[in-house]
């Protein structure tokens, strides 16, 4: 059994998507927590109406970087965490927590990576530079994630197509509902191939 801790700062609706996918389709795997930044998140209320343990983490809390750090590292200790899941999540992860989970530490990206990522590339800002560049593609992407932001190797992609007529708003409600099926489908393949 996959132990995963999912970030969020945001709606949740991937981890939503996650958690659906892993009790239709019986991946052997559980979120066992959900992390947040921001104590508004949707994604903190949908797992407390789920029974998810639902943390909000914040360095408001923790003026000490170094002391933020350590209490998102024990929190993962405490709920044994196998694998990270970065949905939605605005912070950058910690260069210790990257080396304490290597290759266990993966992130959905809006756009087709290597294309459309890096700092300042999140939410409607990527569809916008994706319709700006007239490409005729965009998509979805899972990558682990390392020191950088967005540079990790890319896991796998779904691709869709950018419409003549597409908005910010449209594309990326075309991306996301690829997002819904890319990210439980990752994280389906790591947990048939986790060996405690
Ligand atoms: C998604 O578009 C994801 O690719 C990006 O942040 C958004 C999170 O959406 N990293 P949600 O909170 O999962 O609905």
């Amino acid at each position: 059994m996959l132990n995963i801790a999912v970030f969020a700062s945001g709606r949740g609706s991937n981890f939503e998507a996650l958690h659906r996918a892993i009790e239709e389709q019986n991946i052997p795997a559980q979120i066992a927590v959900v992390i947040s930044n921001n104590s508004a998140a949707g994604a903190l209320s949908l797992a407390r109406s789920l029974g998810i343990p639902a943390l909000h983490l914040s360095q408001r809390h923790y003026p000490d970087p170094a002391a933020f750090h350590q209490a998102v590292l024990q929190t993962l200790v405490r709920y044994a965490a196998d694998l990270i899941v970065l949905a939605g999540y605005m912070k950058k992860m910690d260069a210790e927590i990257v080396r304490a989970f290597p290759q266990r530490i993966i992130n959905i990206h809006p756009a087709l990576l290597p294309k459309f990522g890096g700092e300042g590339m999140y939410g409607m800002h990527v569809h916008t530079a994706v319709i700006a560049a007239g490409e005729k593609e965009s998509g979805a992407s899972v990558h682990y994630v390392d020191e950088e932001y967005d540079r990790g190797a890319v896991i796998a992609q779904q691709r869709v197509p950018v419409l003549p007529d597409d908005t910010p708003e449209t594309l990326s409600a075309r991306v996301l509902t690829a997002e819904h099926q890319l990210l439980p489908s990752v994280v389906k393949n790591i947990a048939q191939n986790h060996r405690p």
